[in-house]
C-alpha cells in the first residue's frame, strides 16, 4: 500500500523510513513547505501528493489543527485512507474525520496520538469489541514524568528539572501544554471517545505539576509516598465520563512509581479481563512511527476504524467522581476544606480532605489561587 506522509519532522521522517522496510507498505510522496521540496519524493502541496498515481494511504504527521483537518478530509474525499498522530486534530475533529471516513469506505486510526509508541489505542480498540471498559487512564506524558520522576528521585528543583527535560528534548521550549496537563487531558479524551463512544468537549479538568516544589517533594517523602501526573476517565450514569488529569500521591507498591524518566504507563480495566497495563515510550520518532506503521498494518488486514460509528461529543461529569485530596495551602486558606487531618507549620498547612468531587476541588484551587493562595494538591488513591 503506497503512503503518502504529510510533515517531514520528527515524525514523519520516521514514517518515511519505516515504509521502505514495511511488508506490504511503500514509500509514498512527502508534504513539505515551499522550498523544501529539495528530492522528487518532497512535494509542497496537497493536491500534487494527492495526485500522485498509485497513493491509497495518508500518514499525517505535521501537527497543529490547520492546515490538517482539511487535508484530511481532502485526503477522505479523494478515497484514502488516513492515519495521524496528531492528538489535537483527532481531539478536535476526529467525529468529523470518522464519520467522512465511513462514508468514504476508507479507513481512520490514530494509535499514534495516545502514547506514541504505547499500543494503547490500538488494544483498547480491541477490547471494547468483546467486553466493557470499567475505566482508563494512566501517566500519557513523558515530559512531566521525566520532571516529576528528576524531582523526587534525584532532588532536582522544578526549574532544574524543566531545563533537563528541554535539553534532552523531551520539552518543547513552550512547555505549558505538558506541564498543565493539557496535552495529557488531550489524549484522555481520545480513549474515552474509543472505549464509551464519548468524545468529552465540556466539563473536563486538568491540574499539572506547576504548583509541586521542592518542599513538597520533601513533605510527600515523610508520608512514603510519590507523585505521578495521572489521567483518569470512566462511565458515568446518565450516558457521560468522567474525564480528568491530576498529580496523584501513591504508595511505592503501585505501578506507577515503577515508571521512570520520560517513560508512559496506559491502562485499562475490562469487565472480564481485569486490568491491563502498557509501560514504554510514549514519544520519540521511532516508538512514534512504528505505531502509525501499525495502524497502516491494520488497514492492510482491514481494521479500519477506532471510533464507533454512534462516537459523539458529550460533555464530562466530574462531579460524578469523588475522592479525597492531600492539599498544601497556606495556613489562612483552609477553612473551606471538610479535613478528615490537618498539620500546620510556619504558615504552610497540609491536610487530608473528606472525600469531595473533582469539580470541586479544581474550582476551589482556582478561586483560592485567584484569591492569592498557592496551592499544591493531589489525589489520594487508595
Ligand atoms: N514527536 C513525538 O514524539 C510525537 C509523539 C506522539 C505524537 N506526536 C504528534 O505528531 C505530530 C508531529 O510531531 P513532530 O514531533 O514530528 O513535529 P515536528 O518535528 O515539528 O514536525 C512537523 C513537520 O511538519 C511540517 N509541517 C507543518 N505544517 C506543514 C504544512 N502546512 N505543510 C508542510 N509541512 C508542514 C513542519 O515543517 P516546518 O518545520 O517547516 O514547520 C515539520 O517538518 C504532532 O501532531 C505531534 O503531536 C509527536
Amino acid at each position: 500500500m503506497k503512503t503518502a506522509v504529510l510533515g517531514f519532522g520528527t515524525v514523519g521522517a520516521g514514517i518515511y523510513e519505516m515504509l521502505s522496510q514495511a511488508k506490504g507498505l511503500e514509500q509514498g510522496p512527502v508534504l513539505v513547505r515551499p522550498g523544501k521540496d529539495d528530492a522528487p519524493f518532497k512535494k509542497t502541496s496537497i493536491e500534487a501528493v494527492l495526485s500522485e498515481p498509485g497513493v491509497e494511504a495518508v500518514a499525517e504527521a505535521m501537527g497543529g489543527i490547520e492546515p490538517a483537518f482539511s487535508y484530511a478530509m481532502a485526503a477522505i474525499k479523494a478515497g484514502k485512507h488516513f492515519v495521524t498522530s496528531n492528538k489535537a486534530l483527532v481531539a478536535a475533529h476526529g467525529i468529523e474525520l470518522s464519520a467522512a471516513a465511513r462514508e468514504m469506505g476508507v479507513g481512520f486510526l490514530f494509535s499514534a496520538a495516545c502514547g506514541g509508541g504505547v499500543p494503547f489505542l490500538h488494544n483498547l480498540s480491541i477490547a471494547v469489541e468483546s467486553d466493557d471498559i470499567v475505566s482508563l487512564g494512566g501517566i500519557l506524558n513523558g515530559t512531566t514524568n521525566y520532571m516529576l520522576d528528576a524531582m523526587q528521585r534525584r532532588a532536582l528543583s522544578y526549574g532544574e528539572a524543566l531545563k533537563d527535560a528541554q535539553k534532552l528534548g523531551y520539552a518543547e521550549a513552550d512547555p505549558s501544554a505538558d506541564v498543565s496537563g493539557l496535552d495529557a487531558l488531550r489524549k484522555i479524551v481520545l480513549g474515552s471517545a474509543v472505549a464509551y463512544g464519548i468524545l468529552p468537549t465540556e466539563g473536563l479538568y486538568n491540574e499539572g505539576i506547576e504548583h509541586f516544589t521542592d518542599e513538597d517533594v520533601k513533605r510527600i517523602q515523610a508520608r512514603g509516598l510519590t507523585c505521578r501526573l495521572v489521567a483518569k476517565c470512566a462511565a458515568v450514569p446518565g450516558g457521560k465520563v468522567y474525564a480528568y488529569v491530576e498529580p496523584v500521591l501513591l504508595k511505592a507498591s503501585a505501578a506507577e512509581c515503577s515508571v521512570l524518566d520520560n517513560y508512559n504507563l496506559a491502562r485499562y480495566e475490562g469487565k472480564c479481563s481485569g486490568p491491563m497495563v502498557f509501560i514504554g515510550q510514549g514519544a520519540g520518532r521511532w516508538p512514534t512511527a512504528s505505531a502509525v506503521l501499525r495502524d497502516l498494518d491494520c488497514l492492510l488486514k482491514g481494521r479500519l476504524y477506532m471510533l464507533a460509528s454512534d462516537c459523539r461529543e458529550g460533555s464530562a461529569d466530574n462531579e460524578a467522581c469523588r475522592h479525597s485530596y492531600y492539599v498544601r495551602l497556606p495556613g489562612s486558606f483552609t477553612g473551606c476544606f471538610e479535613v478528615k487531618s490537618y498539620s500546620e507549620s510556619d504558615g504552610v498547612a497540609e491536610l487530608i480532605t473528606k472525600p469531595m468531587s473533582v469539580k470541586s476541588m479544581h474550582e476551589l484551587a482556582t478561586r483560592l489561587r485567584a484569591e492569592g493562595a498557592d496551592i499544591f494538591f493531589a489525589e489520594l488513591e487508595g
